[in-house]
């Protein structure tokens, strides 16, 4: 398996910045708490779809104590600083289809990061034997539009007012 426990990658960003990547810990509470710190108000609504002020001890928790089965998250650091997550929780109705979610801090954005940290999470899924990955976000969401179209699979979008959901058919490739 590609994306298991010892799993850690240097990426280097389009403008040179190298990031390490690997798979969250619980340790990972206090860069969390500390993102939301480097995450413009704009992107943190983006990726809760609401305001995101602060994490409860709940949210850290679930967010942290992940046991990388069915709940998979990558985080990407650079110069300490927590700056990428990238999340795929199964359905419990639907093990093999999992919800997907992403944010890259805004001094980051751009470079690449997105579009890779996804990748690693459909390699991951395919290896947890998921055939599908789903997502909801706002429809004015450009940069995800973006980054989900790019994938090499193929990809059914429904567009209900102000909300986008996407279903990525991880057996189409
Ligand atoms: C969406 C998000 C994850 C994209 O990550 P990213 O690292 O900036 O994206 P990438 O650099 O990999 O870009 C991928 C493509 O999207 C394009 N793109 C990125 N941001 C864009 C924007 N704001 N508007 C239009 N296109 C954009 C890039 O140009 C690139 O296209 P290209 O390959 O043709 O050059 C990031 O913007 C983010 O964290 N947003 C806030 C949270 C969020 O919206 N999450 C999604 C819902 S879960």
């Amino acid at each position: 398996m590609k994306i298991d426990r010892d799993f850690s990658e240097e990426y280097a960003l389009a403008d040179g910045r190298v990031v390490s990547l690997r798979l969250v810990q619980p340790e990972d509470k206090q860069s969390f708490v500390e993102s939301l710190n480097i995450c413009s108000h704009q992107t943190l609504y983006n990726r809760f779809m609401g305001s995101k002020p602060k994490f409860s001890e709940n949210e850290l928790r679930y967010l942290t104590e992940v046991d990388q089965r069915h709940h998979v998250a990558i985080v990407g650091f650079h110069d300490g600083n927590l700056m990428a997550v990238g999340r795929a929780i199964r359905y419990m109705s639907q093990p093999q289809i999992a919800d997907v979610g992403i944010i890259i801090a805004d001094a980051y954005q751009r470079n690449g990061i997105g579009s890779y940290l996804l990748g690693l999470l459909m390699i991951a899924m395919i290896e947890r034997n998921v055939y599908q990955l789903c997502g909801e976000m706002f429809s004015v969401n450009n940069a995800m539009f973006r980054v989900v179209d790019e994938v090499p699979f193929d990809v059914k979008w429904r567009l209900d007012g102000s909300v986008a959901n996407f279903e990525i058919d991880l057996t189409s490739n």
